[in-house]
């Protein structure tokens, strides 16, 4: 059974998990606006994992006996200066994840809820993947800088990245 600060500390990360579902189909329809289909393709898979990770906290808190909530969200951003900045705001938003995942395992292990703490180990590996990936991308994206031909092999190759990310990670 889940302590009912648990519980909420759970729901909060589920409107978390949501939100970023929609940071990045946001992202994913920008993407595509502008003509950028492999960056749009991938933001749209990006979309389809963070609903997964709600998915898993909803079932998660009502397995043990808990309520899961379905939030209003706050509005992402709809707009972006540059694909560049768009990556960027990608790391910054997967660097607050993982802070908010500490927070949680920090308040698991202070409740002595080792069930949750358990739980909560595949978000930790998740989120060192999510950051290295974000990371290597902005690299990637930092050296192109204005060379349009990078870019059109970017926006291209960009989609190997979710197939090999989704092959080398089948249950994410
Ligand atoms: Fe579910 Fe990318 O954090």
């Amino acid at each position: 059974m889940l302590s009912k600060s648990i519980e909420a500390a759970l729901n909060q990360q589920i409107r978390i998990e949501a939100e970023s579902s929609q940071a990045y189909l946001a992202m994913a329809i920008w993407a595509e606006v502008k003509g950028l289909e492999g960056i749009s393709n991938f933001m749209y898979s990006q979309s389809d994992e963070e609903r997964e990770h709600m998915l898993k906290l909803v079932k998660f808190i009502n397995e043990r006996g808990g309520h899961a909530h379905v939030s209003e969200l706050k509005a992402p951003s709809v707009t972006f200066s540059s694909y560049k900045a768009m990556f960027e705001k990608l790391l910054e938003h997967e660097i607050f994840v993982s802070e908010s995942i500490n927070e949680l395992v920090h308040i698991s292990l202070q409740e002595k809820d080792y069930a949750t703490h358990n739980f909560l180990q595949w978000y930790v590996s998740e989120q060192i993947e999510e950051e290295a990936m974000a990371r290597t991308i902005l690299d990637k994206v930092k050296m192109i800088g204005d060379d349009k031909g990078g870019l059109y092999l970017f926006d291209r190759d960009i989609q190997q990245l979710t197939v090999s990310s989704a092959a080398d990670n089948p249950s994410a």
